[in-house]
């Protein structure tokens, strides 16, 4: 009897308990494939959201490289310059980091699906791949200064589009943050490699 009682009680406790405990390994399909659009009322076509989205994609893929390309040379770096350099490349990783936020956002609000993960930008991303190794600074400066220009070239190339696709958002977003940032950045970095004395005039 006592034991009948206890059995009860159990199942009591265990129905209770079973609400408070996490439901995981949970999986399911995804409820928007990528490079597809849900619309949302914003007063631009589907067209104009597709391409804006295709675009920043791109941008996005190259701006996140760019990035963890300052981050790789921030650890990296060596020499006489270390820690200037050690902060500029820190400086530029960061302002780059919350480009990638905003295009990542825009995207999204876009009604697009924004590539998120180190796989899938490392198949995306026009910018060539530093080896693993640490590279002396003049290399490391020139391989930033040639992703820096492939992503203000394309920049250039997809303010155009926005423009004509009536989509000022992602223009604004792509001249006043992506190529005056870089352009910026491009400026700091070149000064780096201008071969002047720095102790006695020649
Ligand atoms: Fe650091």
């Amino acid at each position: 009897m006592a034991k009948k009682t206890s059995v009860r009680k159990n199942e009591a406790v265990e129905r209770i308990v079973s609400r408070a405990r996490p439901v995981v390994n949970q999986r399911a399909p995804e409820i928007q494939p990528y490079g597809s659009i849900a619309r949302l009322p914003n007063a631009l076509s589907e067209n104009a959201c597709a391409q804006s989205a295709e675009n920043l994609n791109q941008l996005l893929a190259d701006t996140i490289t760019l990035r963890d390309m300052y981050k790789k040379h921030h650890w990296q770096v060596s020499g006489p310059t270390f820690y200037q350099l050690h902060l500029l490349f820190d400086k530029h990783y960061e302002e780059q980091n919350e480009i990638v936020d905003q295009i990542a956002e825009r995207i999204q609000l876009l009604g697009g699906v924004s590539l998120a993960m180190a796989h899938d930008v490392a198949e995306t991303t026009l910018i060539p791949r530093p080896p693993r190794g640490r590279e002396e600074v003049p290399g490391q400066i020139s391989r930033l200064l040639h992703a820096h220009e492939i992503l203000l070239k394309e920049a250039h190339t997809m303010a155009r589009q926005a423009d004509e696709n009536e989509d000022d958002g992602t223009n604004d977003l792509i001249v006043s943050d992506v190529i005056r940032t870089n352009e910026l950045q491009v400026w700091f970095l070149s000064e780096h490699v201008v071969d002047v004395p720095i102790v006695r005039a020649e």
